[in-house]
């Protein structure tokens, strides 16, 4: 099969489209032929070598970054049932790697697709949709929050700004440019900002959450807006920056990332929330799509900022 291998940490372009064993399934395993597999900004900054304890450990090398895949199977180990050959399924645990045409993922962590959707939008939403399904299960929003999204015409961004609208809290959605920001105002965000802007943060008012996953300065300024009793929620660093907040502030920080790491006690079924809020049409993930081939332009498109939606590879 071909597959994305990096052999050595280093920009964008070590990431090689090679040709590679298949894998062959297990026991207990399926085997998958890939149609999307979705890409993570955090794998840029693993792909770079940069162990900064902001990332997972770097893997070793040769390695095929990815792991959500959706696609059809097309073997099966030897003790599972033939009937799954044929099926559309979607896992954010394929191996060797999700950068791949063939992956084999353990038949427990497969879900079946939901004939409404497609294989981009399911490999979506299998561990970008759960995560801001997540990240807002922990914010515990209400009608009466106001809620600052960094980065809102991202991956996570984009779902945040749904969901929190869903459940009527008034959305204030911040992203760099003017693109990204009428994509924010489109998916109906009360209020829309480019904080590219210097002084962006002075159209911000009455803040009672802020959801971030940038860091860094645009981090400051959004804690720098929350009113008293506020809470402040860190998914991630995507500035590789981080902030400091003022311990005599009465705001809370709570770093939802490590506590997604941690594992979320008594959680509900967030994949299947994910992937049914997607087939009824509740959240609508936006895709962007690269050619497998092409793995290393996806990579240099997110770290320049110049993605929107989540970041998919089509085989
Ligand atoms: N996707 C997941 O499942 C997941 C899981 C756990 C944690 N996270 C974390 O959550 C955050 C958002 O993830 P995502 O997948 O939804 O990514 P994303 O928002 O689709 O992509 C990253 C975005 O961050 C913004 N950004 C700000 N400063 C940046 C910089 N210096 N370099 C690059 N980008 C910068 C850019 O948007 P603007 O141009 O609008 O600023 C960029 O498009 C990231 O920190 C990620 O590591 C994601």
């Amino acid at each position: 099969m071909h597959a994305v291998v990096l052999h050595t940490f280093g920009p964008a372009e070590n990431l090689r489209y090679e040709t590679v064993e298949d894998p062959v399934p297990g026991p207990g395993q399926v085997r998958v032929t890939v149609k999307a597999a979705g890409v993570h900004f955090v794998e840029t900054v693993m792909r770079s070598g940069k162990d900064d304890g902001l990332t997972p450990p770097l893997p070793e090398l040769p390695a095929i970054f990815g792991g959500e895949v959706a696609g059809v199977v097309d073997a099966v180990g030897p003790d599972v049932d033939a009937v799954w050959i044929g099926r559309d399924v979607v896992t954010r645990f394929g191996k060797p790697g999700g950068y791949a045409e063939l992956a084999v993922a353990d038949l427990s962590s497969v879900r079946e697709i939901p004939a409404e959707l497609d294989y981009e939008a399911a490999v979506a939403m299998i561990v970008t949709g759960v995560t801001a399904l997540e990240l807002l299960y922990i914010a515990k929003l209400t009608p009466h929050d106001v809620v600052l999204v960094t980065s809102a015409a991202g991956g996570i961004g984009r779902l945040a700004v749904q969901y929190a609208r869903d459940l009527g809290a008034t959305v204030i959605g911040a992203a760099g440019g003017p693109a990204k920001v009428a994509a924010v105002r489109e998916l109906g965000a009360d209020l829309a900002v480019d904080y590219n802007e210097p002084g962006w943060e002075k159209a911000v008012d009455g803040v009672t959450v802020v959801l971030d996953g940038v860091g860094g300065e645009k981090a400051q300024a959004a804690y720098d807006r929350i009113v008293p009793g506020g809470r402040f929620l860190i998914i991630g660093a995507a500035s590789q920056q981080e902030f400091t907040p003022d311990p005599d502030r009465d705001v809370t920080v709570v770093n939802a990332l490590l506590m997604l790491l941690e594992g979320l006690p008594d959680a509900p079924d967030f994949e299947g929330q994910a992937l049914a809020a997607a087939a009824e049409g509740k959240l609508v993930p936006t895709v962007q799509a690269f050619p497998l081939s092409q793995a290393a332009a996806a990579h240099a498109a997110l770290e320049s900022r110049a993605t929107t939606g989540k970041v998919v590879l089509v085989p």
